[in-house]
């Protein structure tokens, strides 16, 4: 009679060290890249009486996600492949009130000596068809292991208030109707776009008007 063969539990280890230590150094990303951010903010606060930053979101693509857009992009199911073609794996939001603080913290955070930026995507200043707006940026940040240092990929999003809220309506409607939403519908939400961004400039011009008077 032939036995099913156990697995040998001592088999998977190797793997699952590597991948251990392939989600660590994306975790160590984020969290360094949320202290910078926490500290500008805390540096804005102490010493301007000002606070540019609303909320800081960080999430880590999950291993089904990663899978499937190696797969979507013809990327190699190796983590060198990976590590080097999928460079959204790490992911930091940084909302500010006004137009002007996504800016200024986008230049204040790029221009630290550590941070080297890969990419650029200004959609604020050239909006998506869809109406979607926010300063994107690819970075790499070193994270530093007993091994020695790794620079790791890290996508940042700057957006205000307002674009947060559209873009994540969007991206529940987007999903409720699995990616196929109405037409009549992605005008409305072309119109809601153009909405929050004269409202943004409607805030930014009032912002501007009561600190340039504060003498
Ligand atoms: P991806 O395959 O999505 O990574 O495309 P890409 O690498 O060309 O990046 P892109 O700049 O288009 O988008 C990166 C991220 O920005 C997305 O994962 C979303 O978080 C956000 N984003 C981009 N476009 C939209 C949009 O139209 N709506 C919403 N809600 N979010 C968007
Ligand atoms: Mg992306």
């Amino acid at each position: 009679m032939v036995t099913p063969s156990q697995p040998d539990p001592s088999e998977f280890a190797p793997a699952l060290r590597d991948f251990t230590r392939f989600t660590m150094m994306y975790k160590f990303a984020i969290d360094e890249i949320t202290t910078k951010i926490n500290i500008l903010r805390e540096e804005f606060i102490h010493l301007h009486d000002y606070n540019p930053i609303e909320h800081v979101n960080a999430r880590l693509k999950s291993p089904e996600s990663i899978a499937a857009k190696a797969h979507r992009r013809d990327v190699p199911m190796t983590s060198t492949a990976i590590r080097n073609n999928i460079r959204d794996i790490a992911g930091v939001r940084v909302t500010c009130s006004f137009v002007s603080d996504a800016y200024r913290i986008f230049d204040v955070f790029t221009a630290q000596s550590d941070i080297e930026i890969i990419d650029v995507d200004d959609y604020i200043a050239a909006p998506k068809p869809n109406g979607y707006q926010s300063l994107h940026a690819t970075v790499q940040v070193p994270v530093f292991l007993a091994a020695g240092p790794e620079l790791v990929y890290v996508e940042m999003q700057f957006r205000t208030v307002a674009m947060d809220f559209w873009a994540s309506l969007e991206h529940k409607i987007y999903y409720k109707y699995d990616r196929d939403v109405p037409a009549a519908l992605l005008d409305e939400l072309k119109e809601a776009a153009d909405t929050a961004a004269r409202l943004d400039q409607k805030m930014q011009s009032l912002h501007d008007a009561v600190w340039s008077n504060r003498g």
